[in-house]
C-alpha cells in the first residue's frame, strides 16, 4: 500500500539510567542516544518495513538538526517530499529517562514548531495514496482534512486518539480506524478497554474499527459490528525499551485492518509486535507482524 502519515517528527534524546531518579536528585546516566522519533514518524518506520510505500508529512524545522530526521527517515526508504519546512523554529524535542531497571520512560517534551494544518494538506496529490494516517493533534484544522478524504471513499483513513485535546471527539466519525491510547480512555474516565470502547462505538463512522491498547494489559479493539475483543500482551522476558510501543502497535494495527483481517487477528499480531519491539531498542527488524 502506499501510506502517508501526517504528524510528527522529533529529535529523542534518550538518557538511560539503572533507576527512575526521585525529585530533586542527581544520577549518572549509563548512556546518551540520541535518535529520530515521533509518533507518526515512528509508525511509518514500521509500516515500512512490512512492505509498504511510506511518506512522512508534516512540519520541520530547517535547523541543521532536521539532517538526522531525514537521514533516519531515508534509512527506512520513506518519501518526505511533502514534510514543510518551518525554518526559523526548532524541531520538536523529547528528553527521555529511560529506566534499565523497569524499561519505562518519561518524556519532557519541547515544541515550539507550528502545526501543520488544512492549508499545507490541501497541497498533498492524494491520487499518490491508498491509506492516510493521521495523528489526533489540532482537531479544528484536522476535521477539514479528514473531511477531503471523505470525498475519497478508495483511501483508508486512520486516526491516532493518544492525548485529550479540545474537540477531538467531533473526528471519531471520519476515520475507518480510531486507535485510542489508553490514556485517553482513562481521561474518559476509564480504567479497560472494553467498556471504553463499548461507550464509544456510536461515535465511530458505520463500519469503522477501533482499537485501544493498554500496555501489558493487552489491547481491546471493537469491530464494525460491534463485537469487541481482547487480546494479551506478549512482553519480553526483558523489558528493554518501551519507547514507541504504541506507535509500533498502531503500525501493526493499520497494516492487518487495511488487509482485512478480523479484530482478534489484528489485535493479536499488534500486540505481538509491539511486545517484540519492547524487547530491543529502536525499530529496526520489526518486519513480520
Ligand atoms: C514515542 C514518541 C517519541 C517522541 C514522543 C512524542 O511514542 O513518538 O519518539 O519523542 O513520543 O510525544
Amino acid at each position: 500500500m502506499r501510506i502517508l502519515a501526517v504528524g510528527v517528527a522529533t529529535i529523542d534524546i534518550i538518557n538511560l539510567v539503572e533507576r527512575y531518579p526521585p525529585e530533586d536528585s542527581e544520577v549518572r546516566a549509563i548512556e546518551r542516544r540520541i535518535r529520530r522519533g515521533g509518533n507518526a514518524a515512528n509508525s511509518l518506520v514500521v509500516l515500512s518495513q512490512l512492505g509498504h510505500n511510506c511518506s512522512c508529512c508534516g512540519v520541520i524545522a530547517g535547523a541543521p538538526d532536521s539532517a538526522h530526521i531525514l537521514d533516519d527517515l531515508a534509512r527506512f526508504d520513506i518519501e518526505t517530499r511533502y514534510l514543510v519546512r518551518d525554518p526559523a523554529a526548532d524541531n520538536p524535542t523529547s528528553y527521555i529517562t529511560l529506566s534499565r531497571q523497569s524499561g519505562s520512560r518519561s518524556i519532557v517534551h519541547l515544541r515550539c514548531l507550528r502545526e501543520y494544518d488544512d492549508g499545507d494538506f490541501s497541497a498533498v496529490d492524494l491520487s499518490g495514496f491508498d491509506w492516510v494516517h493521521f495523528e489526533g493533534r489540532n482537531p479544528l484544522k484536522l476535521k477539514h482534512m479528514l473531511g477531503r478524504l471523505a470525498s475519497q471513499p478508495q483511501i483508508g483513513v486512520s486516526l491516532e486518539v493518544e492525548k485529550p485535546r479540545q474537540g477531538i471527539e467531533a473526528l471519531f466519525s471520519l476515520p475507518a480506524l480510531v486507535m485510542f491510547s489508553s490514556g485517553y480512555a482513562r481521561h474518559r474516565g476509564y480504567h479497560e478497554g472494553k467498556s471504553f470502547l463499548h461507550h464509544i462505538r456510536n461515535d465511530l463512522a458505520p463500519g469503522a474499527v477501533a482499537t485501544c491498547a493498554w500496555g501489558e494489559h493487552g489491547a481491546w479493539g471493537i469491530d464494525s459490528k460491534g463485537n469487541v475483543a481482547h487480546a494479551a500482551a506478549e512482553l519480553p522476558k526483558t523489558l528493554v525499551e518501551t519507547l514507541g510501543a504504541g506507535d509500533v502497535f498502531n503500525a501493526a494495527a493499520i497494516h492487518t485492518v487495511s488487509a482485512g483481517l478480523n479484530i482478534t487477528e489484528v489485535l493479536r499480531r499488534a500486540c505481538r509486535l509491539a511486545g517484540r519491539k519492547c524487547g530491543q531498542r529502536g525499530f529496526d527488524g520489526l518486519n513480520d507482524e
